[in-house]
């Protein structure tokens, strides 16, 4: 499945965010393989590599990590703004913004590059949190190797991948992703290509119903979150949970869910796009329910 001799491996992620940099920190650290973080802004790529540094630094700071185990790591990523530079990748993970015209164009773009590649099977993942893999691998040459690989934040922490087979996905393309995963050391679970696949269908609701609750008068951002932080034993209530996700994200896989499944229960909080108008996105802007 993967290119480089001994195992060593080759993998590719497209999207430098915080998602984007997980994954390549984790593909490098745990899976041991020769990442390549690609992203069209050389300023995310550097701040990318700084973060990886610096967590890397951490572990060893912690006694997690030998120091040889983490410069062998960071050696393993490296960065670049061209796509082509991905041909003859075996596997690639793309983790760029959650807006399904933006993953197609970036999939036929993918695959055009990857049809030159050695290997006729290498993968093309989406880390998509919610778009039908399905309509994002018809705007490639092979939708057989088209693959939902859902990574939750922060990566580094969260043991779970979804693995999201599309309509034409194969056996082949499936068997390799859930290998791969494991070797990053995570747990898998299947999905169909349905909206919002398992995690965002139940998240996502709960999500927006406390941002309706906070919206309807019902209690305070602080009372909403300690009741279910306290309440149902979860590291984080809805709204500090929103704000760490991103709340334009969680708009826009609100929206995903209400248009896909065509169901008014799933229609997002007016209060929720308001905040996202505003630029008000959680704590990568500084403010979201909470102020950082
Ligand atoms: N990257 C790597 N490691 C991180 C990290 C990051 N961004 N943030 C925290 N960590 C590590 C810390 O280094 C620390 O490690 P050690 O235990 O080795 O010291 C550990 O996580 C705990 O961190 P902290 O002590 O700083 O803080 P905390 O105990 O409050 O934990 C948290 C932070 C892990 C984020 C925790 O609050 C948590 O689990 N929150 C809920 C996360 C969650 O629900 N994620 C799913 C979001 S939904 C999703 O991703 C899907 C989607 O499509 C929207």
């Amino acid at each position: 499945m993967l290119c480089g001799g001994g195992g060593a491996g080759a993998a590719l992620v497209q999207g430098a965010g915080q998602m984007g940099t997980g994954i390549a920190l984790v593909g490098a650290l745990r899976a041991g393989l020769s990442v390549t973080v690609v992203d069209s802004q050389q300023k995310q790529l550097d701040s990318s590599l700084k973060f990886i540094d610096s967590l890397l630094a951490k572990e060893v700071s912690k006694g997690k990590l030998t120091q040889d185990l983490s410069v062998a790591a960071r050696a393993r990523v490296s960065a670049t703004t061209k796509l082509a530079d991905l041909s003859g990748t075996d596997f690639v993970v793309e983790a760029a913004v959650e807006a399904v015209d933006i993953k197609r164009k970036l999939f036929t773009d993918l695959s055009a590059i990857i049809s030159g590649s050695s290997n006729p099977q290498a993968v093309l993942a989406s880390n998509t949190s919610s778009i039908s893999i399905t309509k994002i691998a018809a705007a490639t040459q092979k939708p057989e190797n088209v693959i939902g690989m859902h990574f939750m934040n922060p990566v580094p922490v969260m043991k779970l991948v979804e693995v999201i087979t599309g309509l034409q996905t194969s056996p082949q393309t499936l068997s390799v992703t859930l290998a791969l995963a494991e070797r990053m050391g995570k747990t898998t679970t299947r999905s169909n290509d349905i909206p919002g696949f398992i995690a965002n269908r139940l998240l996502m609701p709960y999500i927006n119903e406390a941002v309706y609750v906070l919206q309807d008068g019902v209690a305070t951002r602080e009372d909403i979150d300690t009741t279910m932080k306290l309440g149902t034993a979860v590291p984080m209530g809805p709204l500090q949970l929103a704000d760490f996700i991103g709340l334009d994200t969680c708009l826009a896989i609100m929206k995903v869910l209400h248009d896909g499944l065509g169901d008014s229960k799933y229609r997002p909080a007016p209060l929720l796009q308001q905040y996202v108008d505003a630029g008000w996105l959680g704590k990568k802007t500084k403010r979201g329910f909470y102020t950082y």
